[in-house]
């Protein structure tokens, strides 16, 4: 949904933003007289003190032509900070997205900046994939067309917001990318997807199964070798630094369209979910259009290894070796540890066709981060404490917080094998960090690289964050852009 800004409030629903503050709620300026005496009165028979996340909602009051007046919490004047604000105006909007009023303006926004955050939180609330239920029950069906974020200088607060609409635009699409059902999603047709960025100045180039051949990519065509969809490699090509020769920052995602696990199958409850199993390709997508859709001056590219992992008379098998494109060696050992697969021949790339500043890949790779850190950070592995510590910042920053985890060689003799260079699995114990001891084996002396584990942060279920919907979040897509904005931008 695109938010409007204005110096006057419109629509049927006037949401005002207030502070806890420490004599009592304080309103914002140009709110009605009577809206005081209405909030002292139910305030206190709803405990509503003006905290974070807290609304009261008045119902046709008879002393505003609005249908709905809410007041909404955004906690103490001096601790509210971006997030806060973009959390407040994301409740609001949640609140009111399918209750049956049409336009919401927001009042109170203090500054120009507050209001692009709110307009950025309204944003991301409101968004919802509702692509497959054209039959969704009309008393069900999403009622809000417009939100205006009300704001004296509404052209200064627009330009304010413009990088953050691209930025959303981003995390639309990436939330797109991982709800759509794998039927529909799949290597092929994600790679067609992934071509529409050209449009927007991005150079597109994708590889399919003959090319990765050639090229010696057996490590990620062996993951998609039971499907009948085609592998692909898709190369996404941003320069908007000066020097157009300038070091890129590259991205790499894990694109596995469907993970079944393939020989080493899966159980079934819950297998659904790992339609999501292409989210850190999803986040590599979706930061690539943030990052041309605003133009960013820095040179940054975007990798994704797209696969189907199938079990078939075709497919790869426990106990079969292959050969990456860098020429290592690997025991496969079990066929679910497929994104490793993928992205060992992603990573080779991303090292031999260009010279990166820093590489950084995203990945739903193991089961065992959702076990360490739940839902609520991903997992980092780095070999660069700098890198390590921007990507920190920026997904404090974004509310996309990470935690970083430890590498070492005492983990790395874990997949040590005795037919090959390396094992796929290690013996169970500390798996995500033998996961990235894996990757840490296909990246270059000398090369500043990091590893996020997203498998508990791509999809939440039951997920109670304003700013995200039901199930995929496109995580990653706003820590990604802020990353380049702060730290490889021109
Ligand atoms: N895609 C899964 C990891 C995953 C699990 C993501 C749960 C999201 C939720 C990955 O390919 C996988 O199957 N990993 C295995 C690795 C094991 C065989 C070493 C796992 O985590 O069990
Ligand atoms: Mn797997
Ligand atoms: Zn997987």
């Amino acid at each position: 949904m695109q938010v409007k800004f204005s110096a006057e409030a419109s629509g049927d629903a006037h949401a005002y933003f207030v502070f806890e503050g420490a004599k009592g709620i304080v309103f914002p300026e140009g709110a009605p007289d009577e809206l005081n005496a209405a909030v002292k009165r139910a305030g206190a028979v709803s405990r509503f003190k003006g905290g974070a996340g807290q609304v009261l909602e008045f119902l046709s009051p008879e002393w505003s032509k609005a249908d709905r007046v809410l007041v909404c919490g955004v906690g103490k004047k001096d601790k509210a900070g971006p997030i806060d604000w973009q959390k407040a105006a994301g409740g609001v909007v949640k609140r009111l997205i399918a209750s049956g009023a049409e336009s919401l303006s927001l009042l109170g926004a203090p500054e120009k900046a507050v209001a692009a955050q709110i307009a950025f939180g309204a944003r991301l609330a409101a968004y919802r994939f509702d692509a497959y239920r054209p039959n969704l029950k009309k008393d069900k069906r999403p009622t809000l067309e417009s939100i205006t974020v009300v704001f004296e200088s509404a052209t200064a607060a627009k330009n304010e917001y413009s990088a953050l609409s691209a930025r959303a635009e981003g995390v639309e699409l990436a939330r797109d990318l991982v709800s759509e059902p794998p039927n529909v999603l799949h290597p092929e047709s994600y790679a067609e997807r992934i071509r529409e960025l050209a449009d927007l100045g991005v150079g597109v180039e994708v590889l399919d199964e003959p090319a990765m051949k050639s090229l010696g990519m057996n490590s990620l065509l062996g993951v998609g070798q039971g499907s009948i969809r085609g592998s692909r490699l898709c190369v996404m090509v941003w320069s908007g630094a000066k020097d157009k020769s300038a070091k890129p920052l590259i991205l790499v995602g894990k694109g596995v369209t469907f993970d079944t696990g393939g020989i080493s199958l899966k159980p079934g409850p819950g297998m659904e979910d790992m339609k999501g199993d292409m989210g850190g390709s999803a986040a590599v997508v979706g930061a690539m259009k943030a990052i041309a859709r605003r133009k960013a001056k820095a040179n940054v590219v975007g990798i994704v290894g797209l696969v189907e992992n199938m079990p078939d008379g075709a497919a790869q098998r426990p106990g079969d070796i292959v050969k990456a494109a860098s020429g290592k060696t690997i025991e496969i050992l079990n066929t679910d540890a497929e994104g490793r697969l993928v992205l060992a021949d992603a990573l080779w790339y991303a090292q031999t066709k260009f010279k990166p500043r820093a590489v950084i890949d995203l990945a739903t790779l193991t089961g065992a981060i959702l076990i360490s850190l739940g839902h609520e950070h991903a997992g980092l592995f780095s070999n660069d404490d700098d890198l390590a510590a921007q990507i920190t910042s920026a997904g404090l920053a974004e509310g996309e917080p990470v935690w970083r985890l430890p590498m070492g060689t005492a983990y790395d003799k874990q997949i040590d094998s005795d037919v090959a260079d390396m094992k796929n699995i290690g013996n169970r114990s500390a798996g995500s960090i033998v996961a990235a001891q894996f990757l840490q084996r296909f990246v270059e002396e000398g090369v500043a690289w990091a590893h996020l584990d997203i498998a508990g942060t791509a999809w939440k279920p039951g997920n109670d964050n304003p700013l995200e919907p039901v199930w995929a979040t496109g995580w990653g897509v706003r820590l990604l852009d802020r990353l380049v904005a702060d730290s490889y931008e021109d």
